[in-house]
């Protein structure tokens, strides 16, 4: 799109950018800013997480000052501006989650994964983040999963057979999805 392209070695894949073009494609002709979030989420499941360089190639691709680009991925939690682990947990900690339990559920997500939020398990595996509501406080807490799936009711002693059935999703999915390489469709829930 852009005909000033920063960066060639960030180069996104064809089929990145032909899911950019369609998003780009929803809003009217030079509006195509609309579509940084999408532009992001896109990028992000190509690269893992959002290197700055990434970010920029962004921008220019959509033809926006790269601090616009920078506004988005820095303020919304389900971008990652580091590498992130093979399964990336995001709890919830706003007030309802925080009223029925969602620290206590955090106490027990660190002391298995033995990290803190914003924290890698040493092996690549385990990611742990932290939240903003996702709109599901009627089942608090909550942990949405690698930006794409939403698990309910996650009280501590949930936290053992929660960590287990993420596990053994990831090790069922083939080989190419299994880092951050699924498919460019939007997210079920965020
Ligand atoms: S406060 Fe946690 S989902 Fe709404």
């Amino acid at each position: 799109m852009s005909e000033a392209m920063p960066n060639a070695a960030i180069v996104l894949s064809a089929e990145a950018l032909a899911a950019i073009d369609y998003e780009v494609a929803k809003y009217p002709a030079g509006k195509q800013a609309s579509a940084v979030m999408s532009a992001l989420r896109i990028a992000q499941k190509e690269k893992g997480y959002l290197a700055n360089e990434t970010i920029e190639y962004v921008a220019a691709y959509l033809s926006i000052p790269a601090i616009r680009a920078f506004e988005v991925a820095t303020f919304y939690n389900m971008y990652d501006l580091k590498p992130v682990g093979q399964n990336k947990l995001c709890l919830c900690t706003n007030l309802p989650c925080m009223l029925n339990g969602a620290l206590k559920t955090a106490a027990e997500l660190k002391k298995q994964l033995g990290i803190d939020f914003g924290e890698t398990t040493a092996d690549g595996e385990w990611t742990l983040k932290e939240g903003e509501c996702f709109g599901a406080c009627a089942a608090a807490p909550a942990i949405i999963v690698n930006n794409e799936k939403m698990f309910e009711n996650i009280t501590p002693d949930k936290v053992a057979t929660f960590l287990q059935e993420v596990a053994e999703q990831n090790q069922n999915k083939p080989a190419a999805q299994s880092q951050s390489k699924e498919s460019t469709n939007p997210p079920d829930k965020i």
